[in-house]
Formats: structure tokens, sequence, C-alpha cells
């Protein structure tokens, strides 16, 4: 067994490295609680479309939804299709959205299709009201939503959303493909992180 890793009730256990280890304040949810979170998400997404289900197209919104869309996907047991859309909010190291981007579309033929949006989280809702509006634009018959989390904002309770994994205080959050300067995604909870990370002269105490 290498070095970062324990046995545990029988499981081998990753641990983090220090510097990982280090940057992280407090689990939100573990990886059972989300595993628990995806598998209900599919069967309430399954029941929605129904007989529609097997003319569903998945947009995940790379790349923060890339660990959920790959969950979530296994819970959807249709003949759906998959198309990527990169779409940029937080570039480098910014913990406020700077405007989203569509940065690159994968989308193949959208036309008729049942859109089912997937995204890592809901904060200004800038991505969604820009996403919405492409793919409708594409002839898709209709584009419905999926975030995993739902900051506690007033931007984001605006934007009507289809299905919501969590709702989740207005913090910074990392993990399960939630990034902070491109990284942390690899983390399997969602946590938040430690002040002194992303604004390191507001954590020192005079
Ligand atoms: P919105 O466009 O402001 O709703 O934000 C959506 C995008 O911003 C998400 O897809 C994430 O990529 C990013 N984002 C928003 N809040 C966080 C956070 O707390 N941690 C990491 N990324 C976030
Ligand atoms: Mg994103």
């Amino acid at each position: 067994m290498s070095d970062n890793a324990a046995l545990i009730g029988g499981f081998v256990i990753i641990r983090y490295t220090v510097a990982m280890q280090d940057d992280i304040d407090k689990v939100l949810f573990g990886t059972d609680r989300i595993a628990t979170r995806v598998a209900e998400l599919g069967r309430e997404i399954m029941d929605a479309y129904g007989e529609r289900a097997d003319s569903i197209t998945i947009v995940p919104i790379m790349t923060g939804a890339m660990i959920f869309a790959a969950d979530l996907i296994r819970q959807l047991p249709a003949r759906l299709k998959i198309n990527l859309m990169t779409v940029s909010s937080y570039p480098g190291a910014s913990i406020r959205t700077q405007g989203s981007k569509i940065l690159e579309q994968q989308l193949g033929d959208v036309h008729g299709r049942h859109v089912l949006l997937i995204d890592d989280i809901l904060d200004s809702g800038g991505t969604l009201k820009l996403v919405i509006p492409t793919l409708k634009k594409l002839g898709a018959a209709d584009v419905h939503t999926c975030v995993l989390l739902r900051k506690d904002r007033e931007t984001a309770r605006e934007v009507e959303v289809d299905f919501v994994g969590f709702d989740i205080p207005d913090e910074f959050v990392i993990g399960y493909g939630l990034d902070y300067d491109n990284l942390y995604r690899n983390l399997p909870s969602i946590c938040t992180l430690k002040k002194e990370v992303y604004a390191p002269e507001a954590a020192v105490t005079p």
C-alpha cells in the first residue's frame, strides 16, 4: 500500500496530500450523501420525462459539471444522447462571476430533442441565462435544467430550475467537479475552502 493510503474497516482509504488536505475548511456533503441524492435525482428525472426520456440530450456544462454529469447519467436508464458545452464564468482565481462566456460547443443536432442542461452550481444564474436561449435557438423541443447545488442568494432564487440536488448557504465550495483556480475538482466530497486560500489578506488577524 502506498504512503498516502490507509486500511480503515477493510477499505483502502486514499488520504489526500498535505497541501490538498490543508486547504479544506469543512465537508458539506460526503460521498454517500451525494450518491444517495444523485440516485434520487435520476429517479425524479426519469419520472418527469416518462416516455420522452429516450429523446433526451444531456448537455453538461464543462468543466464543473463533469463529475456530477458522469454520475447522474448512469442513473438515467434511457436511450439518451450527450453533447458538451464549455462555459467560463469564474476564470482563474475568482470567487465571483466575471460574466459567463460560451467557450466551446459540441452540441451536434439538438433539433427536436428534449435538452437537459446539467450544471454543478447555480450562483448568479448568468450561465443558465446565457445557455438556455442558445439551445432554444438551435431548435431544441424544450430545455430543462438540473443543478447539483443552488446557493442561497437572491440572484439564484430568481432563476427557475427544474431539478436541484442540494440548497446550500452562499459560500464558495469546491470538490466533486467544482474548482477554485482549476484545483480541487477531484475531491470526492463537496467542501468549503479555507479563507486564507482565496483571500489571504482577509484571513490574517492583526
Ligand atoms: P452562475 O453563472 O453565477 O450561476 O455560476 C455558475 C458557474 O460558476 C458554475 O457552473 C461554476 O462553474 C461557477 N461557480 C459558482 N459558484 C461556485 C463555487 O462556489 N465554487 C466553484 N465554482 C462556482
Ligand atoms: Mg461551471
